[in-house]
């Protein structure tokens, strides 16, 4: 062990991508558990608006404040050890206007008015840049948010946009400069970006052992190693499926009769067909997991930090959560 804490010691912006349905929201909470171990104080933010997290930790629909909604994990493998606490936070580009507003001119009132008339709408389709400034800028600024000389927290996990969205997401000084070359938003964008494009940031791919995530993943890692100063993270390979048998044993063709003579002896009826439809699905099992062990070689490719996450079959409540937790402290992630 070296004297750093896990493998991403000095990030305090966790920004979570993968395509969709790999399971990036399961996973940002996961990692934000797992980040708040001995007392430590970690946001989780969701940007797309669909209340994942919320449905996911059990909880009514999100307002947008920040909210307590677990518990951390106890300390390096000391389950005596305190858990910290995950926050969460629902944005919407409508609150984030608000916030903007009320931060720059003092005017969340005027605002409200203003988002009355379609405002907010309108911002947003005329510059679309926008609103990720908006929502990366509220994100920046809870990861910046001090109080009494410390961090109000030791860190944020952002529920990104997918990986098709990612890079334009986070490229946000680009996205608004046609919009604004100086003034408020311009150094507003300047200040977010200095965060996004430092040590402090990294962006973790969520993926699955498939062909199509796999190759998401590493477009979308080549494509942000070209925007300078981000920062690419681990890749987290979720619902990977484990070998139910040793590798010398899923590697040997299935024999059928030996299937047939031992299900006989152990008094089964139908033995025979039994086993011709266990040594089908052996096959598949061992077809399956070559596969996967090809995907994986293809994401060691990219040379960055991988993380394993298994399927979890009886599926993701939050007692699967903090198993995914526990995880990603025993492998290094948090
Ligand atoms: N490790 C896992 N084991 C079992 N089910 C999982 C796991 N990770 C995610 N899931 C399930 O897969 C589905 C998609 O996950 P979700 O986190 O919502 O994906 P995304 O945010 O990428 O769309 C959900 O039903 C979730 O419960
Ligand atoms: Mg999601």
């Amino acid at each position: 062990m070296t004297a750093r804490d896990n493998d991403w010691d000095g990030v305090r912006l966790h920004v979570v991508t993968g395509k969709g349905g790999t399971g990036k929201t399961t996973v940002a909470a996961a990692l934000a558990l797992a980040l708040a171990g001995r007392g430590r104080k970690v946001l989780l933010i969701e940007v797309e608006g669909r209340q994942g997290i919320a449905r996911l930790f059990d909880s009514p629909p999100l307002p947008y404040a920040e909210r307590k909604i677990a518990i951390g994990q106890g300390g390096n493998g000391d389950a005596g050890a305190p858990g910290g606490d995950v926050f969460a936070l629902a944005i919407d580009p409508e609150g984030a206007l608000l916030d903007y507003l009320q931060m720059f001119y003092g005017m969340r009132s005027a605002g409200r008015a203003l988002t009355k008339v379609g405002m907010v709408d309108f911002a947003t389709a005329i510059a679309p840049g926008l609103a990720d400034v908006l929502v990366t800028g509220k994100a920046t600024e809870a990861t910046r948010r001090r109080a009494g000389g410390s961090y109000v927290y030791d860190a944020v996990v952002m529920d990104a946009p997918p990986t098709g969205r990612i890079s334009r997401f986070l490229n946000v000084t680009s996205e608004v400069s046609d919009l604004a070359k100086v003034g408020p938003v311009r150094s507003h964008a300047d200040a977010v970006s200095n965060v996004i494009r430092s040590p402090q940031t990294a962006v973790h791919f969520v993926c699955t052992l498939e062909e199509m995530p796999v190759q998401e993943t590493l477009d979308g890692i080549a494509e942000l190693r070209a925007i300078k100063g981000i920062q690419v993270g681990g890749i987290f390979v979720n619902m990977a499926r484990p070998a139910l048998l040793p590798p010398d044993q899923l590697a040997a063709a299935p024999d059928e009769a030996v299937l047939a003579t031992a299900l006989r002896s152990a008094g089964l009826p139908g033995a025979e067909d039994l086993a011709v439809h266990l040594a089908a699905s052996l096959g598949e099992h061992a077809q399956h997991l070559g596969l996967q062990d090809r995907e994986r070689a293809e994401l060691d490719s990219a040379g960055q930090p991988t993380y394993e996450l298994p399927l979890i079959t009886e599926g993701i409540d939050l007692a699967g959560l903090h198993r995914l937790a526990a995880e990603l402290r025993d492998q290094g992630a948090a």
